[in-house]
């Protein structure tokens, strides 16, 4: 793999709590993730992401970091983290880690400090304290719902864009980034190959820290986590709390810092900012190497979304140089056999949709379970843990972070040594959905995924970096890229294919035609 690994890469996102348990306590943890390495190997991904496994109180599950140098008792310890490290890269897997600089637990050191010192000290001055009489310093609303503000005993109010166990940092005192190159060095030195920045687009807010202007049918949350389905939805308005100018100052510095590290550091950022350009800043050459690409995840079932998709994307990177990313599935969001409307049908459209996802030129991100299908998981309401569910009252994001089954006919499904449920029940009718049940079926979609990457290896890889839209009817999404044909058939009807060899369909084909919800790679 050349130096810029990432460009075309496979890489994995791992949920920590929700991957494998070694211990028994029904929390997923690193040992557990070390175990079953072999199963990513064998998927033929190139790298790991691994959510974050630092000491935190999970109040949102490790997005909440107390330290960020240790790791959380509950996941292992630092010998942990290195073991896994050594066995992914002896596997040949690289490994990505999550870093949240927007917001501290609030029982970071830090915190607490800034707690049991007074108004207007240096403590206070690496959050955002302020003081207000009459309710919150200003209008804006936490990403989890209600206000961004909390008061504290002695009156003033400090700023948190999400829980209010997320207290946002002040990146204008310089102790802030000083902390953080700490952090990158740390971990680069422990031999990670890149890192997921968390809320890329934060860290700064306007100084003056100004009102939102909201029209009038906008809620104060400036990304909703929405409705019943978690869904994130984007919207053009005014965001004096998000992506403000100064942030690729640092992204600049940890350039320099990734690059004295060695060629083959990278590091993805998520930022949910407001156009294809001003995401493109991110990866202008001298910040980050990727971003993750929402659009695809954003769209509905529909060939013309799904070309204008792909099209927006290219244009939006091609000026910068950077690689584009796709994405269909994170821990965020409505798994999407379940978003393509769940049942067969959604699950035949999702392994159409990832399959074309896989042709295209970029890297791609996959959440773990898709390759197994997972549908979204009805999380019953005493048993729901998302903070974003608890502050808005929706089902919230646990419905895609249920624990994953491995094998066996009954919960845990070999998620953990332990016979009882894990942190979040797993539905009684898995067991046909475990990764052993599927290794043995052709037909399975775990057989799929393991064919589509070794079919993307082979074939798609060095298939060049242009696609070409080709135009075979409203309902049907048709690209050539190099030797290469992708074909998928969003519409009712089956519909005749182009000449050519069928390298990889995404449910079998009786003659040369593709039936509604199917994709075909064909040369
Ligand atoms: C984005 C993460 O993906 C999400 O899980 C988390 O709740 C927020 N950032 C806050 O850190
Ligand atoms: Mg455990």
């Amino acid at each position: 793999m050349s130096a810029q690994w990432w460009r075309d890469a496979v890489i994995y996102q791992v949920y920590v709590r929700s991957f494998a348990d070694s211990d028994g306590d029904g929390v997923g943890d690193l040992p557990g993730i070390t175990s079953r390495l072999g199963h990513l190997r064998d998927l033929g991904v190139d790298a790991l992401w691994v959510t974050p496994f630092y000491r935190s109180p999970q109040h949102d599950h490790g997005y909440d970091v107390a330290d960020y140098l240790d790791v959380d008792p509950l996941f292992g310890s630092l010998e942990d983290a290195d073991r896994l490290l050594d066995r992914a890269h002896e596997l040949g897997l690289r490994v990505i880690v999550d870093l949240v600089p927007n917001h501290t637990s609030s029982e970071h050191p830090w915190f607490q400090a800034a707690l049991a010192a007074p108004p207007g000290s240096p403590e206070r001055a690496r959050y955002l304290f302020r003081d207000s009489d009459d309710g919150p310093p200003n209008n804006w609303g936490s990403v989890f719902g209600g206000p961004a503000w909390t008061q504290v005993a002695d009156g003033q109010w400090y700023l948190h864009l999400f829980d209010t166990t997320q207290p946002d940092l002040d990146w204008r005192n310089p102790e802030v980034p000083a902390m953080f190159e700490e952090v990158l060095r740390f971990w680069l030195d422990r031999g990670v190959d890149g890192f997921r920045i968390d809320v890329a687009h934060g860290l700064f807010k306007e100084e003056s820290l100004r009102d939102q202007v909201l029209e009038s049918d906008e809620s104060a949350s400036s990304v909703a986590l929405t409705g019943d389905h978690a869904m994130i939805e984007l919207k053009l308005r005014d965001e004096p709390m998000w992506d403000q100018p100064e942030v690729h100052d640092v992204y600049r510095r940890w350039h320099e810092i990734l690059d004295e590290a060695g060629p083959d550091r990278m590091a993805v950022a998520e930022t949910w900012t407001q156009t294809p350009e001003s995401t493109a800043a991110f990866v202008r050459p001298d910040e980050l190497d990727q971003t993750f690409n929402f659009a695809w995840l954003l769209a509905a079932w529909s060939a013309e979304a799904f070309a204008t998709v792909i099209t927006d994307t290219f244009a939006a990177v091609e000026p910068v140089g950077a690689s584009p990313t796709w994405v269909l599935s994170n821990h965020d969001v409505v798994r999407h056999p379940s978003r393509y409307g769940g049942g067969p049908r959604g699950l035949a459209r999702a392994r159409a949709a990832t399959m074309t996802m896989l042709a295209l030129p970029g890297a791609s991100y996959l959440y773990q379970g898709e390759e197994l299908g997972l549908p979204e998981v009805d999380v019953a309401a005493e048993h729901r843990q998302d903070p974003a569910a608890l502050r808005l009252g929706t089902p919230g994001r646990d419905g895609c972070r249920v624990p994953l089954p491995w094998s066996g006919e009954q919960a845990p499904y070999g998620f953990g040594p332990g016979s009882g449920q894990p942190w979040i029940p797993q539905p009684d009718d898995w067991a046909s959905l475990t990764v052993a049940a599927q290794q043995a079926d052709p037909g399975s979609t775990l057989s799929f995924y393991c064919r589509a990457l070794s079919a993307r290896r082979e074939h798609a890889r060095a298939a060049g970096d242009s696609v070409d839209l080709l135009d075979l009817g409203e309902d049907v999404l048709a690209f050539r890229r190099g030797p290469l044909t992708v074909v998928l058939n969003c519409g009712s009807r089956t519909v005749d294919l182009p000449e050519g060899e069928v390298l990889l369909a995404s449910a079998a084909l009786d003659s040369h035609t593709l039936p509604a919800d199917t994709a075909v790679w064909l040369r």
